[in-house]
């Protein structure tokens, strides 16, 4: 069997490098224009510039803030770890690393005197490039010096704080992914984008007992704090299988999908820091590869979308007239102008939405196509069986990506586990184009409970 099934695949090879290459060339014509890069290295030299393209790909600001001050807390099962300075500041940051010091940061989570917690994803970089690494050397070290500690830093109970803890779980969870076999080049950069630098898996991996990435569950979706990073293999009922590489590449530099996806909370990160800075060719690149990766099946269905039943916008021109959006909103509160059976008071379903949400997602759920509001229609995190992610949004909010992005607050306290059950129900079947949905009280306070 084994020889046949190699022949088969140097057969086969050729043809299916050529149809990826041929699809790459279809997909370029369409692609949603590239951001450029605001962070050239102030030096601007080559190997420079080239490192803080990797820092974009390896999305270092998301963890260690935008001048790499550090700081910012990440949230793990045993407590919060804070970022660290990694600007050039010799007291404070890492000025004084050597370009073998930094690979061993990035490899194998060991700074010059002590283990690191792999809150820093350092299970992904282990698999990263020499190449890029002396590009991240260079660039770091033009990184101007902030010369001053992070407000926040690690404290963990014992044994926690036993830095040296981590060799032994190094050896069961280093590295966090396996390289594939036969890809094609083109497959094979969107691997080492995927699995090390961009560290897709941290979020979308479910967790071994260890903490570790559960390698049997690759990219097949897991809880993450608040929110719920999907199912991103190319499983068709749970997972992105029906998504085109394109889709995959709109998403990926715009941060949403029109009446499909959006990309909120961590994920909004990941595209304002990093994804949508990317090179078309990176970008195509990781579609690819996401195609070919294993389709893992789970048991939350993404209910598929029925373009009949959603609501079309009502108005184009209600962007930034505060105006008519104030009058228009008034209007909708008193006439039951989305789904005639339903009785307009302010605690019927339609009442509470339009009380609570409209002022920002619209009347018709299509957001101000201008401001920064998620239109939420089709979307497909109101489309799982499991309505864990709308409820977490609903009752914790969304802080936004950037400081000057819209934020939505959080409804717990001001909505009862029953009126934001209703709520779901009634965005779920009225945006999400769902037959039915019975969310309830229950399943509220349950989610509630277990996202505190
Ligand atoms: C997912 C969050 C995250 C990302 C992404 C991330 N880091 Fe970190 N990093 C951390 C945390 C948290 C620590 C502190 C860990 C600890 O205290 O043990 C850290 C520590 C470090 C250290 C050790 C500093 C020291 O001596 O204390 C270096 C060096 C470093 N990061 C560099 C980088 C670089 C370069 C990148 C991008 C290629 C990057 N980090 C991306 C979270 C992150
Ligand atoms: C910091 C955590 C984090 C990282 C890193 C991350 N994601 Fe996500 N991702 C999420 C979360 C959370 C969502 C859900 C967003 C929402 O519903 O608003 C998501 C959503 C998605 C979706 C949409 C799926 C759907 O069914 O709607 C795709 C596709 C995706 N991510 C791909 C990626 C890829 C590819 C990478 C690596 C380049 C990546 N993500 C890195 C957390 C992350
Ligand atoms: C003050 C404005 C505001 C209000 C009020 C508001 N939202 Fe949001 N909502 C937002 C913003 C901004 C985002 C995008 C967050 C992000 O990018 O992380 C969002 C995101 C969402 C999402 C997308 C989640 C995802 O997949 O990423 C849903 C669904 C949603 N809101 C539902 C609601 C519902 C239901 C209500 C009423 C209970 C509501 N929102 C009230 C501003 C608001």
């Amino acid at each position: 069997m084994k020889p046949l099934f190699i022949m088969m695949a140097a057969l086969v090879a050729p043809l299916v490098a050529n149809a990826a290459i041929a699809d790459s060339i279809s997909v370029q014509k369409t692609l949603p224009p590239r951001i450029s890069l605001p962070h050239v290295s102030p030096v601007n030299s080559d190997l420079a510039n080239r490192g803080a393209y990797v820092a974009r790909t390896a999305d270092c600001m998301a963890c260690h803030r935008e001048d790499y001050s550090g700081g910012v807390a990440i949230e793990t099962p045993i407590g919060n770890i804070y970022s660290t300075n990694i600007t050039s500041s010799k007291i404070y940051g890492i000025g004084n690393y050597t370009e073998a010091d930094l690979a061993k940061a990035l490899r194998k989570g060991r700074a010059p005197n002590h283990q690191i917690y792999p809150a820093m994803p350092y299970p992904s970089y282990h698999g990263m490039s020499d190449a890029d690494i002396s590009a991240l050397f260079a660039y770091f070290q033009t990184v101007p010096p902030v010369e001053k500690a992070p407000e926040k830093t690690t404290h963990l109970p014992f044994p926690l704080n036993i830095r040296s803890l981590m060799l032994a779980w190094n050896v069961i969870n280093v590295p966090s992914t396996e390289n594939r076999v036969g890809l094609t080049p083109v497959e094979q950069r969107g691997e080492y984008l995927v699995n090390n630098l961009e560290h897709c898996g941290t979020c979308h991996t479910p967790r071994n007992l260890t903490q570790g990435l559960d390698k049997d569950r690759y990219l097949s979706g897991a809880p993450l704090g608040k929110w719920f990073a999907p199912n991103i293999t190319p499983d068709n009922d749970t997972g992105i299988g029906r998504w085109s590489e394109l889709d995959i590449i709109t998403y990926l530099r715009t941060g949403k999908l029109d009446k499909r996806a959006y990309a909120g909370g961590p994920m909004a990160e990941a595209v304002a820091h990093s994804t949508r800075y990317l090179t078309d060719d990176d970008l195509i690149a990781m579609a690819n590869y996401l195609k070919v990766i294993p389709a893992i099946k789970t048991d939350d269905y993404l209910i598929p979308v029925n373009i009949a039943r959603l609501p079309t916008p009502i108005s184009d021109s209600i962007t930034y007239d505060l105006l008519e959006q104030e009058d228009y909103l008034a209007k909708a509160k008193t006439t039951p102008t989305i789904s005639t059976s339903t009785i307009n008071n302010s605690n019927s379903p339609k009442g509470l939405y339009l009380t609570h949400c409209a002022s920002c997602h619209g009347v018709d759920g299509s957001a101000q196509p201008d401001a920064r509001y998620a239109a939420i229609v089709g979307l497909s995190s109101i489309r799982r069986a499991k309505p864990d992610a709308l409820i977490g949004v609903i009752a914790f909010g969304a802080k936004g990506a950037f400081n000057t992005a819209p934020k939505m607050p959080g409804f717990k306290e001001d909505l009862s586990h029953a009126q934001i059950a209703s709520i779901s129900n009634y965005v779920r079947v009225t945006f999400g184009g769902l037959p039915s949905s019975d969310v309830s009280a229950a399943e509220v306070k349950r989610v509630i409970k277990d996202k505190s």
